[in-house]
């Protein structure tokens, strides 16, 4: 067979394989050249799942007739003015979308630039190129797609029915509504509107917010922390969700690059690597994040519909990510969701009887410990989580409300003063004045505007793991001498275990020696365990060593190791404590970060706010 040039219908029918996959890819290729040219207002209509109908109106700068018939050429472009791959600021570069799209479908632009004092249109009809006509359009550009894919039957077979195009047309707009947040954003589909976002106000990081919570819900909107770093020329910002505000999917995160939505894999990594002390390996935390940085320092150009991106130096994007959401996390304290009291208030509250339905029973009681497996928001009722939205008002920043009350220096108990005449009521405090424990687990206390319950196992197994993490960076962790050393009787394979490990686990607080065959003598333990069960710990901990092998060191096994120490600390779920030791408690909480859920991503305490406990009573 001879070799022969391709024809250009066909090329470009080849190329719109890559670009255009789908009429979601088409629709993010014309939003995203309205973005280009500046709009603030972009309106999508589409018909069928965009299979027989799409269209964009933007009123961004527009196209002369002359720009109109360059537009639908191959690799004809406004946006690289210097021949410069490496400088691209905009989100299209390769010129290739229009005439991609127009090779198959029939492809319908009307244009109007700014001052101009007509509008021109022009058709590319299954690759085939008309001329620019005139026409109406008051000022923008109104691209419209007709019968995508009718001339190219492989590729219509393989796209799903219009509800699902639908949704990945919907998706594909709300991540280029998250980044350019000042752009007002309409979607329907024919008779229904699907999304309707005006333009937000406010500086960048309060705007974004705003567009964030109309997109990732109300949730999202009260339990995210900001996050504003920067590093070299490198910056980010954006919203995170707080840890115990977790999902299934990682569908909820958020990736942007130069306002270009990405799936980065670096990116991804450096996000689980900052919430890896707070999640679950299956459970995702919601977040939106925003890097900027020199178009040098960034390669666009590595994927045909540009979802990917190279980073030249990946170090540094890594270590600002992680550095700047642990630092915000940890900025965050204490918080736990406000999904948590809600999921709780759920719970408790008795779903309203639908007629003609058997009575439920008289208290629908659901374990809420055992609902976090799924995501929260399915065990809240609807009105209930609308109504509480409302005024459950993320807590202020810990650092302000704490200010005047001395944070206790790690590993050391703080000691408890009762309140003096100046000293602020206890009550005033974030999670509030111990009056009560119950069922030996739980410590209620009262705060200013409702009650705190507080499981004091998960909170006890929180504190002395981060304790033990800050020890250790600052030269180990404090030790107290028994009076009598403890000898320990094991198996030989675990006294063996625990003497090879005797100096990672000095570090942590706990000194072994050998002491015959199959006995350790425990001389010291750690201090911020308080009274504690050594031979009951000491045994747990040879059980842990077992199952860890060798490979791991202590230190990236924390987590567990200060789990099984925290089972048998004096706060452990069975032990009565007295109010100076709840409160005493409370105010560990409460100057320690992260506290807010334990190493698994639950909530540490939960907060009912005297409103929701009034509506429970049907007070309000
Ligand atoms: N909505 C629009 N408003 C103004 N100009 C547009 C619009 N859409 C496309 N253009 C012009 O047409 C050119 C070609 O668009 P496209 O094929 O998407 O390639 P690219 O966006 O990569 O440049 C753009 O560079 C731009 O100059
Ligand atoms: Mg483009």
């Amino acid at each position: 067979m001879p070799i022969r040039m391709l024809p250009e219908t066909l090329v470009n029918r080849i190329a719109a394989g890559e670009v255009v996959e789908r009429p979601a890819a088409a629709v993010k290729e014309l939003v995203e050249n309205a973005i280009d040219a500046g709009a603030t207002r972009i309106d999508v209509v589409v018909r069928d799942g965009g299979k027989s109908l799409i269209t964009i109106a933007d009123d961004g700068c527009g196209m002369t007739p002359d720009e109109l018939a360059l537009a639908v050429e191959r690799h004809a472009t406004s946006k690289l003015p210097s021949d410069d791959l490496l400088d691209i600021r905009s989100l299209g570069f390769r010129g290739e979308a229009l005439p991609s799209i127009g090779a198959v479908s029939r492809l319908t632009i009307t244009s109007r630039p700014r001052g101009a004092d007509s509008a021109w249109s022009l058709l590319v009809d299954a690759g085939s190129k008309g001329t620019p006509q005139p026409a109406a359009l008051a000022q923008g550009t109104r691209v419209e797609v007709r019968d995508l894919f009718a001339a190219v039957p492989a590729r219509l077979k393989f796209l799903k029915a219009a509800r699902t195009e639908f949704e990945h047309i919907s998706d594909c707009i709300e991540r280029l509504a998250m980044a350019h947040p000042g752009v007002a954003f309409t979607l329907a589909d024919d008779a229904r509107s699907a999304l309707r976002l005006s333009a937000a106000q406010g500086d960048l990081l309060d705007a974004r917010l705003s567009r964030l919570g109309a997109l990732m819900g109300r949730d999202f909107q009260d339990n995210a922390v900001p996050v504003q770093a920067a590093r070299e020329a490198v910056t980010l910002a954006g919203w995170i969700g707080l840890p115990t505000l977790h999902r299934p999917t990682a569908r909820h995160q958020h990736l942007f690059v130069n306002g270009r939505p990405v799936r980065d894999k670096l990116m991804v990594g450096a996000v689980r690597a900052a919430y890896a002390d707070f999640l679950p390996r299956d459970r995702h935390p919601m977040l939106a994040l925003f890097l900027d940085l020199d178009p040098q320092e960034v390669d666009v150009n590595v994927h045909p519909a540009k979802a990917e991106v190279r980073f030249r130096d990946q170090g540094l994007v890594r270590g600002l990510i992680v550095g700047a959401l642990k630092h915000a996390l940890a900025e965050a304290g204490h918080r736990a969701s406000t999904t948590v009291g809600l999921a709780t208030l759920g719970a408790l509250r008795p779903e309203p009887e639908e007629p003609g339905t058997q009575p439920a029973s008289p208290l629908p009681y659901r374990n809420p410990v055992q609902s976090w497996g799924g995501s929260y928001g399915s065990s809240v009722p609807r009105g209930l989580a609308d109504r509480a939205a409302a005024f459950q008002a993320p807590l202020p920043p810990l650092q302000g409300r704490l200010a005047g009350w001395q944070a206790a220096p790690a590993a050391r108990p703080p000691e408890y003063a009762p309140p003096t005449a100046s000293a602020p009521p206890l009550d005033a405090h974030p999670l509030g004045a111990a009056r009560a424990q119950v069922h030996n687990t739980y410590i209620v206390a009262q705060t200013t505007e409702g009650i705190v319950i507080v499981d004091q196992h998960a909170a006890h197994e929180r504190l002395v793991y981060e304790r033990m993490k800050a020890a250790l960076l600052d030269g180990g962790v404090k030790r107290q001498a028994l009076l009598i050393p403890e000898v320990v009787e094991l198996d030989e394979p675990s006294a063996n275990r625990l003497l090879t490990r005797a100096a990672e686990l000095a570090e942590l607080g706990l000194v072994v020696e050998g002491f015959g065959p199959g006995c350790v003598m425990v001389r010291e333990v750690p201090a911020l365990l308080g009274q504690s069960d050594v031979k009951s710990l000491v045994r747990d901990l040879a059980e842990e060593l077992a199952e860890l092998g060798d490979a791991l060191s202590l230190k990236e096994r924390l987590e567990d190791v200060c789990g099984t120490m925290a089972c048998h600390g004096s706060v452990r779920a069975g032990r009565t404590l007295g109010i100076e030791e709840m409160n005493a408690l409370l105010r560990q909480m409460e100057a320690t970060p992260h506290s807010g859920q334990c190493n698994h991503g639950r909530p540490t305490y939960v907060e009912l706010k005297l409103a929701d406990i009034e509506k429970l009573f049907g007070r309000r």
